[in-house]
């Protein structure tokens, strides 16, 4: 993992030192599942896009996942030392190169374009990650932003253009708890610089009414396919709350929490765009707001899908279920599960090497070694055939200092029965790169 190259979608791309992703992952970039004709996660895309009309809203759902640090980090404030741009956690190319992270890598070239007053971006992101049964290394989100320019409101008075602009949405009768005033000073603050207080207060009304439509629009489809599934459900009625978060690129932040199923789910984040985002673009006159929202855990809701790796298989016995779905987004049908097959527990334990002894013949110690290493080897080595890998022991060794790590692999396939040669031999890989990659010594 050199200098090299690597070929996606018919481009060539240049690697180095910082090429960290694997084939089974480059060789989904082009699947496109948010895109790809009545699948659950395309259907819940369509669902969306319903709330926030065009032309107002310009779609974009064919935007290319490589993107610069510049686009994924840099342009939305994020600090140098971010935990976001470990290595650990993000697919890279090369040092300046990478997969995104999230759709807001979009967000200030699109301001820049400038070819709308609000917009959607549907697409795949990248995040290295756990594995488990709502976990898989891609994912899809959609980013949502609405814009208001105070150069070409009536008077400039862009909080009353926004008032007007949220009279005209419809309204719902959903219970709404929000506590929170609506900028606390230090933790979710006022851009005092840049937005009169009545001005953030008309941004946040406009914000928070939308996505509300927005949930309603989801969840009373959920709600309605869970009654066509079995008549005596009894829905409770839909609640949601808002709470305060923190995101480097909005001021101030919410999460949208939802009342669903007998649990607060938190489905969005968004906020108050932070100006100097509009002034890097060059539409300084500009205020709004943004949000983002997984696609992948609300289809997985709607559908009752149990398993997240569902949406990347190629079963007929999942895609029929969802045919002409996309003709009429008000019937949806839930999915009903074929029968499982079954799987296979397999534990690896292993010595890292003792942190002082960095260095000589050791490849890794305890400082570089990462969860989402392992969760990558198991990939690479039994890609969908496994179901979650936890670590189930860890210890430190009093006298050695060396520690032990112990992972639970649970192998099953959605298509077929694994034999147990097959897990073997997996299971004999992991160990084998382990050792290789790691310096790892297995007990
Ligand atoms: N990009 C954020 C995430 O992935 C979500 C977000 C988008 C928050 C836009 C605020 C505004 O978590």
């Amino acid at each position: 993992e050199k200098s090299g190259t690597v070929n996606i979608d018919g481009h060539i791309y240049i690697t180095d030192s910082w090429f960290n992703t694997p084939h089974n992952i480059l060789d989904k970039i082009p699947r496109r599942l948010h895109v790809q004709k009545d699948h659950p996660v395309s259907i819940t895309r369509q669902i969306i896009q319903s709330v926030f009309p065009e032309p107002t809203y310009k779609y974009y759902n064919n935007l290319s996942p490589i993107v610069s640090t510049y686009q994924n980090f840099d342009s939305l404030g994020f600090p140098e030392d971010h935990p976001g741009r470990a290595k650990s956690d993000t697919y890279y190319l090369k040092k300046d190169l990478l997969l995104r992270t999230h759709t807001s890598a979009h967000q200030a070239e699109t301001f820049r374009a400038n070819l709308s007053d609000g917009y959607l971006i549907s697409a795949d992101v990248y995040r290295r990650d756990e594995i488990d049964r709502s976990h898989y290394p891609i994912f899809h989100q959609m980013e949502g932003a609405r814009s208001w320019d105070r150069a070409k409101v009536p008077n400039g008075d862009v909080a009353k253009a926004i008032w007007s602009d949220l009279e005209k949405l419809p309204k719902h009768d959903i219970e709404v708890q929000d506590p929170n005033p609506p900028f606390h000073p230090k933790k979710n603050p006022l851009q005092e610089a840049h937005h009169s207080p009545s001005e953030a207060k008309a941004i946040a009304a406009h914000l928070k009414r939308s996505l509300e439509l927005m949930v309603v629009q989801i969840f009373t489809r959920a709600q309605a396919a869970a009654k066509k599934a079995d008549p005596d459900y009894v829905h409770e009625p839909l609640q949601v709350r808002w709470v305060e978060t923190y995101f480097p690129f909005t001021s101030p932040s919410w999460e949208l929490e939802v009342y669903y199923g007998g649990d607060w789910l938190e489905v969005l984040g968004c906020g108050v765009v932070k100006q100097e985002i509009y002034i890097e673009a060059g539409v300084p006159d500009q205020v709004g707001w943004a949000f983002g929202i997984g696609l992948d855990r609300i289809a997985m809701l709607l559908f009752q899908i149990p398993d997240i790796r569902l949406f990347w298989s190629e079963d007929a016995r999942f895609l029929n279920q969802f045919r002409n779905v996309s003709a009429n987004l008000n019937q949806l049908r839930r999915f009903k599960p074929f029968s499982k097959y079954p799987g296979c527990y397999k534990d690896v334990s292993f010595w890292l090497a003792p942190t002082s002894a960095a260095g000589g013949n050791v490849k890794a110690n305890a400082h570089d070694f990462h969860d989402n290493d392992i969760m990558e080897i198991v990939r690479s080595v039994a890609g969908d055939a496994v179901e979650d890998v936890k670590l189930v022991d860890e210890f430190v060794h009093p006298s050695t200092g060396r520690k032990s790590m112990c992972y639970r692999i649970n192998y099953r396939s959605l298509e077929r029965t694994l034999t147990n040669e097959e897990t073997n031999v997996y299971h004999a890989q992991v160990a084998e790169i382990l050792t290789r990659r790691f310096g790892v010594e297995i007990r």
